[in-house]
């Protein structure tokens, strides 16, 4: 199993929206997926909840899901959603339980300031020393004609982490989100253009994650 966390304490800044069209994509491919929602908010667990029938099976968890349940269904895919918020011995736990972290920025001046302190912090924990969970960073709600996009590259520039790809402001999150599906259960004549932001995030991941045994 993959274990993927999906966080950055800066409200807002994707991570649900990362965490559920990841999750759809792979079930899309006929992967045994399972969402944790650690957010009292329940985004993900409420978009879970609209799942129309006859798409791919995802299962939730909460964090007081027993932990049995989850193995029993053995999935391939285990992806966290982060509450906004984190830090500290939360975030330790976090991670420690993580085989790859993805944190999402959206272009704009507090959320570089709010994600540069994060990863900083990222980098002092020791699970994160030791070179077993990498890091990467991924532009959200990206308009790539404004200002703050190339901004975003110029902070992301100097950070030895990878940025791997950049997600478009799209209204095709937004109306998936209501639906309960991720973007690519949409049709493609509603959604192949937002689709291409992806390919980048999938081969990071397989290129970072092989030589862990499923
Ligand atoms: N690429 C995108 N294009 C358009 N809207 C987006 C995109 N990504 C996220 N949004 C919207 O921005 C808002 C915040 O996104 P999201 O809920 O994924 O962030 P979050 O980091 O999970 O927030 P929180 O910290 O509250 O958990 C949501 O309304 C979402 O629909
Ligand atoms: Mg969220």
């Amino acid at each position: 199993m993959f274990s993927i966390l999906v966080i950055n304490p800066k409200g807002g800044a994707g991570k649900t929206t990362i965490a559920t069209n990841l999750a759809g994509y792979l079930a899309a491919k006929r992967q045994r997926v399972v969402i944790k929602d650690m957010d009292r908010q329940r985004s993900a667990a409420r978009w879970l909840a609209r799942r129309p029938r006859g798409f791919s099976e995802i299962r939730g968890a909460l964090p007081d899901t027993d932990p049995k349940i989850v193995a029993d269904y053995a999935p391939q895919w285990l992806i966290t959603d982060a509450p906004a918020g984190v830090h500290g011995k939360a975030l330790a736990d976090l991670v420690r339980d993580a085989d790859a972290i993805l944190v999402p920025v959206s272009p704009s001046t507090f959320d570089f300031e709010a994600t540069a302190d994060f990863l900083q912090e990222l980098a002092s924990l020791k699970s994160v020393q030791n070179g077993k969970r990498p890091i990467a960073v991924i532009g959200s709600r990206v308009d790539q004609r404004t200002v703050a996009a190339a901004e975003l590259d110029e902070f992301l520039a100097p950070l030895d982490i990878d940025v791997v790809t950049h997600i478009r402001d799209s209204q095709r999150y937004v109306h998936a989100a209501r639906d309960g599906l991720s973007i690519f259960e949409l049709p493609r004549s509603r959604a192949e253009d937002a689709w291409g932001d992806w390919p980048a995030l999938f081969e990071w991941l397989q290129t970072t994650l092989p030589h862990k045994s499923k």
